[in-house]
């Protein structure tokens, strides 16, 4: 459900030291409903690359496909970590995933989101982390 500090643990997950240090590369994207998965791709590859003013202009002007690849290829040769924070639809991240590499190699794509269906569709294998209540005291 919203507001049980789903973003909160992850955040806390994400900044820590030992976690930073684990992986080679890590980026955190919010997905707001009204990006697009263009623009998210995009964002992705904000967060991890930095391009020059040149490679920029060829991102501006790539499709889903292309850019899902660039991502994916930069990716494959490291250990990264991405979160996706607020992801609401199965669509969107089908539409996403393609851009994350499984290379068996440590690396982890974190989805929080309020939507159980997503999080079995996502990752079938493993139940999602739910969050509970804070009881009265530690409220
Ligand atoms: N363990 C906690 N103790 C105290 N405050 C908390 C705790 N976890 C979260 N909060 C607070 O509760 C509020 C909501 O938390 P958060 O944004 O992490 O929820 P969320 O599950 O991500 O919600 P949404 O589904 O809307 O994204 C924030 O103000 C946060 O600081
Ligand atoms: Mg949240």
């Amino acid at each position: 459900m919203g507001g049980v500090g789903k973003t909160t643990l992850t955040k806390k997950l994400y900044n820590d030291t030992h976690v930073k240090t684990h992986f080679e590369s890590c980026a955190w994207i919010s997905i707001s409903q009204e990006y697009g998965v263009r623009d998210l791709l995009q964002n992705i590859i904000n967060c991890y690359m930095v391009l020059s003013e040149e490679d920029l202009k060829k991102v501006e002007k790539m499709d889903v496909i292309q850019l899902q690849h660039k991502i994916s290829v930069y990716l494959r040769e490291k250990r990264y970590l991405m979160v996706l924070d607020d992801i609401w639809t199965n669509q969107k991240w089908d539409a996403l995933q393609d851009a994350f590499p499984d290379m068996n190699n440590g690396s982890r794509v974190v989805l929080t989101t309020r939507n159980k269906d997503l999080a079995l569709h996502a990752d079938a294998q493993s139940q999602p982390h739910e969050l509970g209540f804070l009881n009265e005291e530690e409220s």
